[in-house]
């Protein structure tokens, strides 16, 4: 009788030691865990959030050589643009095949490389997500259809006089909507050479990086005079 009365006391001991130390074992996991869902109200602003998206390749940009016999220049770059922030327009022959909506441009241009039979580095595009790509940039299939007319290119912003100092980040000459992804322009070898970043694997341009508020002019509210 009293064996068991001891064993059975050892055998309650135990089972309360393990109730306890359970308990303790799930408030301490309960404090070390962050919940995901606090987590979410964590929001990235927006529109700054492209800046990040290819920071994934920031250091292979960093380490790609320099092909200096393939390189585009600021020249080349605005020679395909109707003006400063046009979409260019495709220089290449598109195939019937490559439908608006299929993914078949971002084969070569989601990320870039070498195109043997255009002799040319495929330029990234800075908006993947934007899969109809034919409902802004058309093949140049002619040069007579349109007539010459009073339209005056926007100038492009300078280049290379953008810094308040010597040493100091310059700033962004252009407006920063359809170009939050910084290094899909900014760096690799189909960047024009003039504007290809020393530091690809910075990352958060935005961090020293400011726009020039110049070109940023609010516009107001359009309303037509006799409309009231
Ligand atoms: C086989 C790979 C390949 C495919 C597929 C392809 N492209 Fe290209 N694309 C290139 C290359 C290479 C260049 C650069 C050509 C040059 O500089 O002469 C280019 C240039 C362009 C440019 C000019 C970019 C600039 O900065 O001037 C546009 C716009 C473009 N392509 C759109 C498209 C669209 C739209 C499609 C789908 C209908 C498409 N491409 C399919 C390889 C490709
Ligand atoms: C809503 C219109 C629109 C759609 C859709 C669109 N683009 Fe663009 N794209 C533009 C504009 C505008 C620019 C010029 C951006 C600038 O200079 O600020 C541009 C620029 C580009 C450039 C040149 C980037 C550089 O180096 O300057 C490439 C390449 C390109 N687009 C490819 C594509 C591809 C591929 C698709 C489809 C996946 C596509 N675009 C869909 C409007 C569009
Ligand atoms: C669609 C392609 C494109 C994208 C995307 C883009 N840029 Fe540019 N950037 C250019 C071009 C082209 C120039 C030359 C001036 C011009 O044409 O606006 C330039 C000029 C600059 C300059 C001035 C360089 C100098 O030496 O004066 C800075 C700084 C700059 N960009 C920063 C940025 C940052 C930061 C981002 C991301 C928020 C960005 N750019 C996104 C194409 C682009
Ligand atoms: C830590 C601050 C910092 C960050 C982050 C940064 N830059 Fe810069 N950037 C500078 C400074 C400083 C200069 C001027 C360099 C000089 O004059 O030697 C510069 C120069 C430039 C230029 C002119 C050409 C050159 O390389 O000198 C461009 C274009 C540019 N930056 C784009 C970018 C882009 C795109 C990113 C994001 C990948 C970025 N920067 C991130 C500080 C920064």
């Amino acid at each position: 009788m009293k064996r068991l009365g001891i064993i059975s006391l050892f055998v309650l001991l135990f089972a309360a030691f393990i109730a306890v130390w359970n308990y303790s074992y799930q408030q301490g996991k309960e404090e070390a865990y962050i919940s995901l869902e606090e987590e979410t109200t964590l929001y990235a602003i927006p529109s700054e959030s492209g800046v990040f998206k290819r920071s994934e390749h920031a250091l292979d940009y960093a380490t790609i050589p320099t092909d200096f016999a393939h390189q585009r220049s600021l020249d080349d770059y605005y020679d395909n643009r109707a003006y400063h922030g046009a979409p260019p327009s495709i220089p290449h022959p598109v195939d019937e095949h490559q439908n608006a909506g299929d993914n078949s441009c971002l084969k070569c241009h989601d990320n870039g490389g070498f195109v043997e039979k255009y002799n040319a580095y495929t330029p990234v595009t800075p908006h993947p997500e934007l899969v109809n790509c034919m409902q802004c940039h058309v093949a140049q299939n002619t040069n007579t259809l349109f007539k010459p007319g009073n339209f005056a290119k926007v100038n492009a912003p300078e280049v290379g006089n953008n810094n308040a100092l010597l040493t100091s980040p310059p700033v962004i000459p252009h407006q920063t909507q359809l170009r939050e992804n910084c290094l899909a322009c900014h760096a690799g070898p189909s960047a024009p050479r003039e504007i290809r970043v020393t530091h690809p694997e910075r990352v958060n341009c935005r961090q020293c990086h400011v726009p020039d508020t110049k070109e940023l002019i609010e516009i107001n509210a359009f309303t037509r005079k006799n409309n009231e």
